[in-house]
């Protein structure tokens, strides 16, 4: 793999023993995957205070420089971490101490986080605590490098945003922040960001619920590669397509896909496919949607619903403002709670506007930093939840040995309000 006289030195320890390592990680991964050389980038997301047993041995016995060294740039060696050489944010985690009495969550894990906040913090990691860090002004520009982590971010990042990144891990990450380097490969490149499938819609896709529905089915299609969206849609925003990719990274493990005159990278249907002629179109219809919409319910039997749970991907200001509009008034059923998960910033900004009030008035909860599938958990004794989310649908029911309900979020607040499900596709 060709290497610059920069990325030399920093092989050859000019910048120290850490990012000799980091180097040394990202060489021999970019040899693994064929990468010609590497590309700088500036914007990293990764995961470095999420508490976990290991992470804890390790911190016991050499700190937070060696739980760095084994777990982020996976290395043996005794390394002094330095400060992160590009913006670098920390994506979700575990909850904090605001969530102690409210979710069944070890407090230990709770200490553990807080004392790799002050480490991390220290030096240099912004500790944005969510899974949608483009929603709290983490947005890198149209074709610029990042190397993040995190399904649903990454797929919004290379697809609404335009910019450019693989589906990193925690090493990559770790030794990307130190470097600002990430091997040059997959979406980096312009050739691999065409899109493969083409999914024409028939029925008419134009709310939250039939967005997530068509982002699970265009996974379902795509797979790993890249669907091209036309058809029956209305323009979506931000919290449409943080659904629709979410879902679409869920049932498959796309990280890209293009919608004609709506994503940056595709001002028309050839653009889309870089010019090649379209594959034969897949069609999304009626019966399309309806099995779609099955599948995510096929875990439901029981219509008592003990928990609900909204936010996923982390919830934008407008999604916390509609939850609160719809409780404004009502109070939870005795047997159920609602979680509704946010970014901790716009939390601050929904505590301010009154919305946060209005929703616990209700008997129900503002939460941010993580969720129950990052942390497994969720409220005691749950049994069955309902969700408005395809990717929790699909997720928590195998995490947590739980039925799921899958619907909208008019019917998942009826559902808190009343202890029942009584959704159905409309
Ligand atoms: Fe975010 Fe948890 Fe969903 S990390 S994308 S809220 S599964």
């Amino acid at each position: 793999m060709f290497l610059n006289d920069d990325e030399k030195a920093m092989r050859d320890g000019a910048e120290g023993a850490a990012v000799a390592a980091a180097m040394d990680l990202l060489i021999r991964y970019g040899q693994a995957l064929d990468a010609e050389r590497l590309c700088d980038v500036r914007n990293v997301a990764g995961t470095m205070t999420q508490p976990s047993p290991v992470k804890a041995r390790l911190v016991r016995e050499g700190g937070w420089d060696k739980a760095f060294a084994v777990i982020n740039l996976d290395s043996d060696e005794d390394l002094e971490i330095p400060s992160m050489r590009v913006p670098t944010c920390q994506l979700q985690h575990g909850f904090g101490q605001d969530a102690l009495d409210i979710v069944p969550y070890p407090k230990q894990n709770i200490e553990l986080q807080a004392s790799a906040e002050s480490f991390y913090g220290r030096h240099g990691v912004n500790i944005l605590a969510t899974c949608t860090p483009y929603q709290v002004g983490n947005l890198p520009m149209r074709g610029e490098h990042c190397a993040w982590m995190e399904s649903s971010a990454v797929i919004y990042a290379n697809s609404v945003l335009g910019a450019r990144t693989n589906c990193e891990g925690i090493a990559s990450t770790g030794a990307a922040s130190l470097t600002g380097k990430i091997p040059c490969w997959g979406n980096h490149r312009d050739e691999n960001r065409h899109g493969t499938h083409h999914i024409e819609v028939n029925v008419r896709v134009d709310n939250f619920q039939d967005w997530g529905m068509l982002g699970y089915f265009a996974g379902g299609v795509a797979g790993e590669d890249h669907p091209v969206i036309t058809g029956d849609i209305s323009r979506p925003d931000l919290t449409e397509l943080k659904h629709f990719g979410a879902a679409a990274a869920t049932s498959g493990g796309v990280e890209l896909y293009h919608i004609p005159g709506i994503t940056p990278e595709a001002p028309a249907l050839g653009a889309a496919f870089g010019g090649r002629r379209p594959p034969q179109p897949v069609g999304y219809g009626p019966a399309e949607r309806r099995a779609v919409y099955e599948t995510l319910n096929e875990i439901g039997t029981s219509g008592d619903v003990d928990f609900v749970l909204l936010g996923c991907p982390h919830a934008s200001v407008d999604q916390i403002r509609k939850t609160a509009a719809l409780l404004d008034g009502k109070r939870l059923s005795a047997s159920t709670e609602l979680w509704l998960m946010a970014p901790r910033a716009l939390k601050d900004i929904a505590d301010r506007s009154g919305y946060t009030e209005t929703i616990e008035r209700a008997g129900a909860r503002l939460l941010a930093d993580s969720c129950p599938a990052m942390s497994r958990a969720a409220p005691k004794g749950t049994k069955v939840f309902a969700t408005d989310s395809a990717k929790q649908a699909h997720y928590l029911p195998a995490i947590l040995g739980i039925e799921a309900w899958f619907g909208t979020l008019e019917e998942c607040v009826d559902a808190a309000v009343t202890g029942r499900w009584n959704g159905g596709l409309t």
